[in-house]
């Protein structure tokens, strides 16, 4: 053990300059121009995994983007764990609001700049790089792992739920380690136990065949532009409360222990809206800022679009109009529930005057675990070693739609080891990577297979 941790400090400079080579990599899930990239990014995993001693190696294709995956299962007696990441990224845009090129990894004070530098690729790589460390030190790892690396994450991980169904006897292990979470505060590790999910929707909104002239026919047709912001308006009451029958039906309150543990956390409202330039919070009432974060659903418009934006004036009543919404939903919500109810509500406050088209884009499930499953307290020793901090358990307000998936199908428990930071700029222009907890993080990971190794009984 010595020995490895020695290595994985002596060797961080190794690993970030691989890391670049791994971030160089436009691996843009959302868009189908990146495609190539896409498999190019795989193929690097594949041989990355190779490389640093994996048994098993092997590139699934799917429907979408293919899924890397790896084993070595070497410790016969010991558990098994499944590592998951992804590799795939969010757009880039807007680009000019980026110091250094998106791609071009950058290091500018302690700080590594780059798309998916903390979302997922260089979480994925710290823990590719501990596997690495224990089997060029001591020539093996004191459990068995498996390694699954999707490339869809970013759009919901469609083709994964598949996947995992039908190769559940390759997949099967004693639980799951997934790094992609951001930590509650700088220098603080924290545990996520709790996940939001999410249902994401389309709706187009048809008034006409085209575009009218609104002076030969304003007044005679409604505007798509206006149905559209009604409909919106119906969705939510100024008390932030959404509207659609039956959705709070399966939200499960916070518990009292949650309530006083989630007070005790380290969170200055003034300091939050100065760090992000609101000038007020806004949301549900009758709860505090981090319960509306992680244990309330929330409804957004992510963007709405309609009619005539360009320069100057145009008279004009648009054909049509467009948003999209998403839905984070808490336990025990279930995202197909969800977009039934949200149809049949649709379909009350649509005016008859416009022709309504609801998609269901994609969606994931929320996930909620307890804290004193011994893997998840396997991750709090480890944590407490890597910073030398007692680590703190939180939910989070993000997604990750294959942590219900695996608990579902698979049937084991998640620990959330992500080292992200609140101002990681996560989905953001200028992402980025804080070196130190890249450090702190692999020298964690390391003692949580340690920990992991002798916290299930085979
Ligand atoms: N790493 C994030 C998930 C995350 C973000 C967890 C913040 C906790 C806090 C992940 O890559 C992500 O962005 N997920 C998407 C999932 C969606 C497309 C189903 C999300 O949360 O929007
Ligand atoms: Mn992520
Ligand atoms: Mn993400």
């Amino acid at each position: 053990m010595e020995e490895t941790l020695t290595y994985i400090s002596k060797n961080q400079n190794r690993y970030i300059n691989e890391l670049k080579e791994f971030l160089s990599i436009p691996s843009i899930s959302n868009d189908p121009k990146n495609q190539a990239d896409m498999r190019d990014c795989a193929n690097f995993l594949r041989d990355q995994l190779k490389d640093i001693g994996f048994q098993q190696t092997k590139i699934f294709p799917t429907n979408g983007h293919p899924i890397v995956f790896g084993e070595w299962l070497g410790a016969p007696g010991k558990p098994t764990l499944l590592f998951y990441g992804h590799y795939d990224v969010q757009p880039v845009e807007p680009l000019e609001l980026w110091t250094s090129k998106p791609f071009e990894p950058t290091i500018h004070q302690g700080e590594i700049y780059a798309r998916g530098s903390v979302d997922d690729k260089g979480q994925v790589w710290m823990n590719l790089k501990v596997i690495e460390a224990y089997l060029k030190t001591q020539g093996s790892l004191p459990i068995n792992i498996k390694v699954l690396i999707e490339g869809e994450e970013e759009v919901g991980s469609t083709n994964l739920e598949n996947f995992i169904y039908s190769h559940q006897e390759m997949l099967k292990s004693d639980a799951a380690l997934i790094s992609d979470t951001p930590m509650f505060k700088h220098g603080l590790p924290s545990i996520g136990y709790g996940l939001r999910g999410l249902a994401y929707f389309q709706l187009d909104i048809t008034g006409s065949y085209h575009d009218l002239h609104s002076g030969s026919f304003g007044g005679a047709v409604i505007n798509p532009n206006f149905a559209l912001a009604q409909i919106i308006l119906s969705l939510k009451d100024e008390k932030g409360r959404i509207l659609i029958p039956g959705f709070y039906d399966d939200v499960v309150p916070l518990t009292t222990k949650e309530k006083i543990e989630m007070s005790k956390l380290p969170f200055n409202e003034k300091t939050f809206c100065k760090d992000f330039g609101v000038p007020k919070l806004f949301g549900e009432q009758g709860y505090k800022t981090l319960e509306r974060i992680w244990a309330r659903p929330t409804l957004e418009v992510n963007g709405m679009s309609g009619g005539f934006i360009g320069e100057g004036s145009k008279t004009v009543i648009p054909a049509c109009a467009m948003a999209k919404i998403s839905m984070r939903l808490v336990p025990n919500q279930d995202p197909k529930h969800v977009a039934q109810l949200f149809e049949n509500y649709l379909q009350n406050i649509t005016p008859p005057s416009v022709t309504l088209k609801m998609k269901y884009l994609n969606g994931g499930k929320p996930w909620i675990t307890p804290i004193d499953h011994p893997t998840i307290q396997a991750a709090s020793r480890a944590f407490k070693k890597g910073y030398g901090t007692t680590p703190v358990f939180i939910r989070e307000g993000g997604s990750i739609p294959v942590v219900a998936i695996l608990a579902e199908i698979l049937d084991i428990p998640t620990a959330l080891m992500g080292i992200g930071l609140p101002d990681s700029n996560t989905h953001a222009p200028n992402e980025k990577l804080n070196l130190t907890n890249f450090k702190n993080g692999t020298i964690s990971i390391a003692h949580f297979f340690d920990e992991f190794s002798s916290s299930v009984s085979n």
